[in-house]
C-alpha cells in the first residue's frame, strides 16, 4: 500500500502498521438480493407510535452515516446494529458528496446510497432517511455543496427562489432514486420515514416571515413528492399538521410534539459529542444514556435514534456489542471518519468518533455497549404492553420517584402489563413500594418491569461484561529517535520498505494558474473549496529610512488583520514569520523586512467549513475587514488595497502527487539525514498490506499538521494540536444531567493521533450462492503482473449471469510481490444488476 502525506511544520513522521499480506487470490460474488426485502407494507402513525404494517411499534434506531464508513464496512455495521437491538438504521443524505459539481451526480463508492439502503433492507432493518438537504452533522458546510453559494441571488434555507429550486431538485432526485430502486416500504423496501430540513426551528427567527413561509413550502414540497411515508422535521414546533415534529438532545423524555395526533419521536439521542482540534474528548456515561432512553420510553416515547450509532463514535450503543466481543480493534475503524475534507467546522477533527476516543494507539475499552443491548432487550419485552396502552398510568412513588404503568389487551389475547420505576434523585438510593412489592432504586436510575413485577433491568446497574481492549502496536515505542533512525529500525524489523521519500512543496506562487488583482478577496470565492489553501502574495518596498526608523525605535513592523479564519501563515521572502489559528479572530504578526523589495506571502487555510447556524452562505473564509502593516516611517500600509497575486491550493495537490496514478511523476528524493525539511513537505512510503481483516491505523501523532492519503484515498486531515491541560474530570459520575463538558478525557494530549484507512475486510469472504465460474480467470487476466487494473463488474465482463435480478459484488484480494516498489493491494468494488 502506498501512504502519502502532506505535512505542514512536520516535526517527525511515524507510522504504525502491521505485517505481511497473505498469499491468497480469492474472488467471488457476494450477492445482495435486489427487489423486495419485505412484504410491502405501509407506515402511518397515531399519537402513540409509528404504525408499521398495521401495528404500533416501539422502535430503536442506530445512526450510521454511510460516507463516514466504506462500503466494505457497511454490511458489518448494519449487521451489528441489528445484533445490538436496533430495528431501524438512520442516516442523513450528504448533498455535497452526491452533487460535488452542479448537475453532476455521484452515487459511487462511499456515496452509493442505494447500495447502503439495500444492505439495510436485506438485513431486515428499516431505514429513516434524513434528506435535509441541510444536515448540519459536523459535515463540511452542513452538507451543502460549496457551489451553491455561487448561484445568483441565493440565500440558503429561506423563502428564496434560487435556493428552493436547487433544494427541490436535490430532494426530488433522492426520493426518485429511492422509488426507482423500490426502496420505500410500500414497495417492499426498508425506507419507513424521511426527513426534510434539519432543526430549522433553531434559526427560523433569523429569517422572519420568510422563515415561516419556507417551513410551509418545504413541508408541502416534500409531501408533494409522493414518497408515501411520513416526513419528519426535527425541532420544528411549527411543523405543519401532516409533518412529524421530533426532539433532538441528551434527554427527550419531557418532549411534547406540536400536535396531540403525533407520536413522540427522538431523532437524535446524542450519546456523546463531537470534538474540535485542540479539544478534549467527550464521554457520556452508559448509565446516564440508558437512563435517558428508559425515561423516554417510560414517559410515552416510541422512536429513539442513537446519534451517532455508538459504533461510529462510542461504545455506548448496543449496536457495537458484537464488535467488542469479536475484536475491539474494529471500533477504531468504525469510529466514523470524516474522510478527505468532509469534516465540518470550525475545526472539527477527522474522527467522528463522538465518544469512543482513540487513544495514542487508537484504542479504548469500555463495557457500555452491552449495557444498552440489555436495555433494548428489556424494552422489547415491554413492547406488547407499551403499544397496547394509549397512555401510561402515572403513580408517584416518592418525592423524586415515579412509576409509569402500561397495560391493556395483548395481541394474542390476555392482559399485558409493563412498568418503569424511576428515581430521578441525583444522590440517594430510594426504597419504594409498587404493587405491594419493595424495590430498591439507585440514584438517577430506571427499573424496567416487563410484567409489572420483576425487574428485568436497571439503568444504573451495568451487568454487561467488561471487555478489555488490547493495543497491538506494530513495534515497540520509538521514543525520541530521529525520523531516520526510526525508519532504519522499522526496516530492519521488516516493518516497512526502505521507501520513505520526500518532496518539497514550494512556498508561494507555484504555477501559471495564478492571477493578480487589487484588494483582498474572500477565500472561498477564490478557492471554491477545491483546496484548504490559498496563497496571497504582494510586494512591499522598504527604504533605508524605514530600516533606520525601526532600528532607532527598536521595533519592527507588524502585520495586522481585523479578522481571519482558520489558519494564517505569514511569510516574508519565503521565511515563515508566524502562524495564527482561530475562527474570526484578529491577527497580529511582527514581520522582518529587508531594504528593497520584499515578498509578503499570506497563506490562508480552512479547517472544515461552518456547518451550523443561519446565513451560512455569507460566512466565507480567509480575511474579513482591513489588513495593514503598521510601524512604517510614513504611516501604515493599507494592504486591503494592495495588488495581490493569488494561487489556489498547493502544487502537489494540483499534480496529484498523492495518487497512485500520478505520484511517480513527481521528483521525490529519498529522505536523507542531512535533508532540511521545508515547512511544507510531501512524504510517501510503501508498506505491505497488513495481515488479517482488522482495520489499519496510522499513528500520525508525531506529525504536525497536514493531510494523508492511502493508495490515493484521502483519509483526512491530521493535526497534532494539543488539548488544553485542564478541564478533564478525574472521576466521572454518571448521576445528574449530562453536558458535553462532563467526563471529558485526553486533556494535555493531542486530540487525534490515529487515522483509519478506508479499506475493507479482506480474507473474510466466502463464495456466495451467486458465483460466476469465470471470476478467477477474468480477474487474473486483467490484473496479474500489473501494478493496477480495472475490472468492470458486469454480466458481459464475466460472461454469465449466475443469478438474474441480483445485485452483484466483486471481491478481489490479491498479493503483490514485496519486492515491487508499487502500490500493493488494490481493491475495487462495483455493483451492477
Ligand atoms: C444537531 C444536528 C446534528 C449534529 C448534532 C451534534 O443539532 O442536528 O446534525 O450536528 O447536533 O452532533
Amino acid at each position: 500500500m502506498s501512504l502519502a502525506s502532506m505535512a505542514e511544520s512536520t516535526r517527525n513522521v511515524t507510522i504504525r502498521w502491521r505485517i505481511p499480506p497473505p498469499i491468497i487470490a480469492l474472488l467471488l460474488f457476494l450477492p445482495i438480493v435486489a427487489g423486495s426485502y419485505f412484504k410491502p407494507f405501509n407506515v402511518s402513525y397515531d399519537h402513540r407510535a409509528l404504525i408499521v404494517a398495521g401495528k404500533r411499534r416501539m422502535l430503536v434506531s442506530a445512526g450510521v452515516h454511510y460516507p463516514r464508513a466504506t462500503p466494505q464496512m457497511w454490511p458489518d455495521l448494519i449487521a451489528k446494529s441489528k445484533e445490538g437491538g436496533a430495528d431501524v438504521v438512520q442516516t442523513y443524505v450528504f448533498w455535497s458528496g452526491h452533487e460535488p459539481v452542479k448537475g453532476q451526480y455521484n452515487f459511487e463508492g462511499r456515496y452509493d446510497l442505494v447500495k447502503f439502503v439495500k444492505l439495510v433492507g436485506s438485513s431486515g432493518l428499516f431505514l429513516h432517511l434524513r434528506i435535509g438537504p441541510y444536515v448540519c452533522a459536523e459535515w463540511n458546510f452542513g452538507g451543502f455543496p460549496v457551489w451553491l453559494r455561487d448561484v445568483p441571488g441565493i440565500e440558503f434555507r429561506t423563502d428564496n427562489e434560487p435556493f428552493k429550486k436547487e433544494m427541490q431538485k436535490f430532494v426530488t432526485k433522492i426520493v426518485d432514486l429511492m422509488r426507482e430502486a423500490e426502496m420505500f416500504c410500500w414497495q417492499g423496501g426498508p425506507v419507513i420515514m424521511l426527513q426534510i430540513e434539519n432543526e430549522y426551528g433553531d434559526v427560523e427567527k433569523s429569517y422572519g416571515q420568510k422563515g415561516k413561509d419556507y417551513v410551509k413550502w418545504a413541508a408541502s414540497m416534500a409531501l408533494g413528492l409522493g414518497a408515501g411515508v411520513p416526513w419528519v422535521m426535527c425541532k420544528q414546533t411549527d411543523a405543519p399538521d401532516n409533518i412529524l415534529d421530533a426532539c433532538n438532545g441528551y434527554y427527550c423524555d419531557g418532549f411534547k410534539p406540536n400536535s396531540k395526533t403525533k407520536p413522540v419521536l427522538w431523532t437524535e439521542d446524542w450519546d456523546g459529542w463531537y470534538t474540535k482540534w485542540g479539544g478534549s474528548l467527550p464521554h457520556r456515561p452508559a448509565e446516564d444514556l440508558a437512563f435517558a432512553v428508559a425515561r423516554f420510553y417510560q414517559r410515552g416515547g416510541s422512536f429513539q435514534n442513537y446519534y451517532m450509532n455508538a459504533c461510529e463514535h462510542s461504545m455506548l450503543s448496543p449496536v457495537c456489542a458484537a464488535y467488542i466481543n469479536e475484536s475491539v480493534r474494529r471500533l477504531q475503524y468504525f469510529g466514523g471518519t470524516n474522510f478527505g475534507r468532509t469534516s465540518g467546522g470550525p475545526f472539527y477533527i477527522t474522527s467522528y468518533d463522538y465518544d469512543a476516543p482513540l487513544d495514542e494507539y487508537g484504542l479504548r475499552s469500555e463495557p457500555k455497549w452491552g449495557h444498552l443491548k440489555d436495555l433494548h432487550a428489556a424494552i422489547k419485552l415491554c413492547e406488547p404492553a407499551l403499544v397496547a396502552a394509549d397512555a401510561p398510568q402515572y403513580k408517584k412513588l416518592g418525592s423524586n420517584q415515579e412509576a409509569h404503568i402500561y397495560h391493556g389487551d395483548g395481541e394474542t389475547g390476555g392482559k399485558v402489563c409493563a412498568a418503569f420505576l424511576a428515581n430521578i434523585d441525583e444522590h440517594k438510593t430510594a426504597y419504594v413500594k409498587f404493587n405491594g412489592q419493595s424495590y430498591t432504586l439507585p440514584p438517577w436510575s430506571v427499573s424496567i418491569l416487563p410484567d409489572c413485577r420483576h425487574v428485568a433491568y436497571n439503568t444504573a446497574k451495568v451487568g454487561a461484561q467488561t471487555s478489555v481492549k488490547t493495543v497491538e502496536p506494530a513495534r515497540p515505542p520509538l521514543g525520541s529517535m530521529s525520523i531516520l533512525q526510526k525508519v532504519a529500525r522499522q526496516d530492519s524489523a521488516s516493518y516497512i520498505s526502505k521507501s520513505w521519500m520526500a518532496l518539497k512543496e514550494p512556498i508561494g506562487i507555484w504555477g501559471e494558474n495564478n492571477f493578480t488583482t487589487q484588494g483582498l478577496l474572500e477565500h472561498l470565492n477564490v478557492t471554491k473549496d477545491q483546496s484548504d489553501y490559498l496563497w496571497h502574495k504582494t510586494r512591499i518596498s522598504v527604504t533605508e529610512d524605514d530600516i533606520s526608523f525601526w532600528k532607532k525605535n527598536g521595533a519592527n513592523p507588524t502585520l495586522s488583520v481585523d479578522s481571519m479564519r482558520d489558519v494564517l501563515r505569514v511569510f516574508v521572502n519565503k521565511q515563515l514569520s508566524g502562524s495564527i489559528v482561530g475562527h474570526w479572530v484578529k491577527a497580529v504578526q511582527p514581520v522582518l523586512f529587508v531594504q528593497g523589495n520584499n515578498d509578503l506571502l499570506l497563506l490562508t487555510q480552512t479547517v472544515g467549513l461552518q456547518n451550523y447556524g443561519a446565513f451560512l452562505e455569507k460566512d466565507g473564509a480567509g480575511f474579513r475587514g482591513k489588513a495593514k502593516l503598521t510601524g512604517f516611517k510614513n504611516g501604515d500600509v493599507d494592504l486591503s488595497k494592495s495588488s495581490w497575486t493569488y494561487q489556489v491550493g498547493l502544487k502537489g495537490e494540483a499534480e496529484k502527487v498523492y495518487s497512485v496514478e500520478h505520484n511517480e511523476k513527481a521528483e521525490w528524493s529519498t529522505l536523507e539525514t542531512e535533508a532540511s525539511p521545508s515547512i511544507f513537505m510531501w512524504y510517501k512510503t510503501y508498506f505491505n498490506t497488513p495481515d488479517g481483516t482488522d482495520p489499519v491505523v496510522l499513528d500520525l501523532g508525531s506529525m504536525g499538521k497536514g493531510q494523508a492519503w492511502v493508495n490515493g484515498h484521502h483519509i483526512g486531515r491530521y493535526w497534532s494540536i494539543i488539548a488544553q491541560k485542564d478541564g478533564c474530570d478525574k472521576t466521572c459520575d454518571y448521576r445528574g444531567a449530562y453536558t458535553s463538558d462532563k467526563c471529558t478525557t485526553n486533556c494535555g494530549k493531542p486530540t487525534q493521533t490515529s487515522y483509519g484507512t478506508p479499506r475493507g475486510n479482506c480474507e473474510k469472504f466466502s463464495t456466495g450462492k451467486c458465483h460466476a465460474s469465470k471470476s478467477l480467470s477474468v480477474v487474473s487476466e486483467a490484473c496479474k503482473g500489473r501494478n493496477s487494473c480495472f475490472i468492470e463488474v458486469s454480466n458481459a465482463a464475466f460472461q454469465s449471469d449466475p443469478c438474474k435480478g441480483t445485485l452483484k459484488t466483486l471481491a478481489v484480494m490479491a498479493r503483490c510481490s514485496p519486492s515491487q516498489n508499487t502500490s500493493c493491494l488494490r481493491q475495487r468494488e462495483t455493483a451492477s444488476d
